[in-house]
Formats: C-alpha cells, sequence, structure tokens
C-alpha cells in the first residue's frame, strides 16, 4: 500500500463554499501553510489580459507555451496580514486578481491543458515542503492524491447565494440574489464538466457539507477528524 503524503491536507469543491476561509484556518490551527490553488489560475488569467493575449475573449493558442514559459507565480508571506500573497513575475497582484476582468475569463483559463501542466507543476513544487493545506477542484484528485487528508466541500445553492450576497453588498456591491444564484449554478456546470480535470469529489474525501454549520462548527468537525487522522496514520 502507498502511503499517504505526509503533510498536505487537500480541501477541494464547489465555489462559494467558504473552502479558503475553512482551509486558512486549519493551515493557523496545525501551523501549515495555507496555498490558493485557485489564485494560480486567476494569476495566470491576468497575465493574459494584461498582455493581450485574448482573442475576442477567449486565450489566444498560438504561442500559448511561449506564453506559458514567462509566467512565474509565487506566494509570499505579507507579514502585515500573515497570510501568502500571490506575486505574478515580480509584481503583488493579491488583489487585481480579485476583480471582476479576471473573474470573468479565468474559468476559461483553467479550462486550457496546457495551462493545468503548469499550474499543477507549480503546486506539487510548493507541496515537496510538506506542512501545506491546500484548496481548490483537483487537489485531492490530481495535484496531491496520496494528501494525507482530503476534504471534500459542498453547501446548498440558496445558502451559498446568500452567503455571496451578503459578502458583496456589504462591500457596497449592487448585486441581486438571482442573479448570484444562477452565477453559482453556471460555475457549478462549469467545473463539474469540464475535459480538463473536472470537479469531482475523489473517493477517499471525507464529505463536508456546511450548509448549516458556523465556521466554529466546521472547526469542530476538523478537529475530531484530525484526531482520527493521526491516529490511524
Ligand atoms: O477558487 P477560485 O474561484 O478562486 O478559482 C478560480 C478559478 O480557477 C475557477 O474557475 C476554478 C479554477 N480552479 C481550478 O480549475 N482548479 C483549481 N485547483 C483551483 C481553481
Amino acid at each position: 500500500m502507498k502511503q499517504p503524503q505526509t503533510s498536505i491536507i487537500a480541501v477541494d469543491g464547489y465555489s462559494s463554499c467558504g473552502k479558503s476561509t475553512f482551509a486558512r484556518l486549519i493551515a493557523r490551527e496545525l501551523n501549515y501553510t495555507y496555498i490558493d490553488s485557485g489564485a494560480m489560475y486567476r494569476a495566470a488569467a491576468l497575465y493574459f489580459i494584461e498582455n493581450n493575449l485574448l482573442l475576442d475573449g477567449d486565450p489566444d493558442h498560438k504561442n500559448l507555451q511561449h506564453s506559458l514559459e514567462r509566467i512565474n507565480i509565487r506566494f509570499i508571506l505579507n507579514l502585515q496580514t500573515g497570510l501568502q500573497d500571490t506575486w505574478l513575475n515580480g509584481k503583488n497582484v493579491e488583489s487585481a486578481i480579485r476583480g471582476i476582468e479576471v473573474s470573468a475569463i479565468v474559468s476559461k483559463i483553467s479550462q486550457i491543458s496546457e495551462v493545468r501542466q503548469k499550474m499543477v507543476g507549480l503546486q506539487r513544487k510548493i507541496g515537496e515542503q510538506g506542512g501545506v493545506v491546500m484548496d481548490g477542484r483537483d487537489i485531492g484528485t490530481v495535484v496531491f492524491p496520496d494528501a494525507r487528508l482530503k476534504i471534500f466541500m459542498t453547501a446548498d445553492t440558496n445558502v451559498r447565494a446568500r452567503r455571496r450576497y451578503k459578502e458583496l453588498t456589504e462591500k457596497g456591491l449592487d448585486v441581486e440574489l438571482k442573479e448570484i444564484i444562477e452565477n453559482i449554478r453556471m460555475r457549478d456546470y462549469e467545473d463539474e464538466n469540464r475535459k480538463e480535470s473536472p470537479l469531482r469529489k475523489a473517493d477517499d474525501a471525507i464529505l463536508l457539507d456546511n450548509s448549516h454549520m458556523t465556521i466554529d462548527k466546521q472547526m469542530e468537525w476538523f478537529r475530531e477528524l484530525w484526531k482520527k487522522t493521526c491516529h490511524e496514520h
């Protein structure tokens, strides 16, 4: 039997499920490094935008390899926030990659096989250091199939939409709940039905449906699970 990869925790799941909040707290508790793999796809998308590599909103496949070679993504600890910021080619892009422009095209970028290959390579490299909690869509299925612990997160669509609505309206954005529900459904469909590494629960992942759980309850759930995991290995 293959030994599990010692200190890697994979957190996969649907968008707007609170994966990053949960994964970040786990990392803090275990003194692990939290890595947001979605940020890497977002940084690649930003590179495509900034370098005019989009044709009518779609990535230009000509010279793709050449462009990919020029993408250098790193995570650097921000001493003020205590979190890892995403850097693209020597520039801190943590806030730029969260904007609407990137959000609008990142799904397309993340479907390109060459882009995925490059990101998976980088993710595995980061994983070599150990002590990593990584969240995304294919971490337990493709990137670290031998991760020590795999968690797959889901929540009811309406609950996820209401959380997102609250988050956006608190930021002062004018959005409609109906619109958000539609957007979540579309993103789920794209994540689950893409050809490359579609979103699916790994057979050995533990399901966490947090529709009716506060973050404190999720952490209690995690502590129990971690105790059992440490006991087993
Ligand atoms: O989690 P997020 O919304 O920041 O992810 C951004 C995009 O990247 C989203 O379209 C899903 C995709 N993604 C992926 O394909 N594989 C991952 N491991 C992480 C994110």
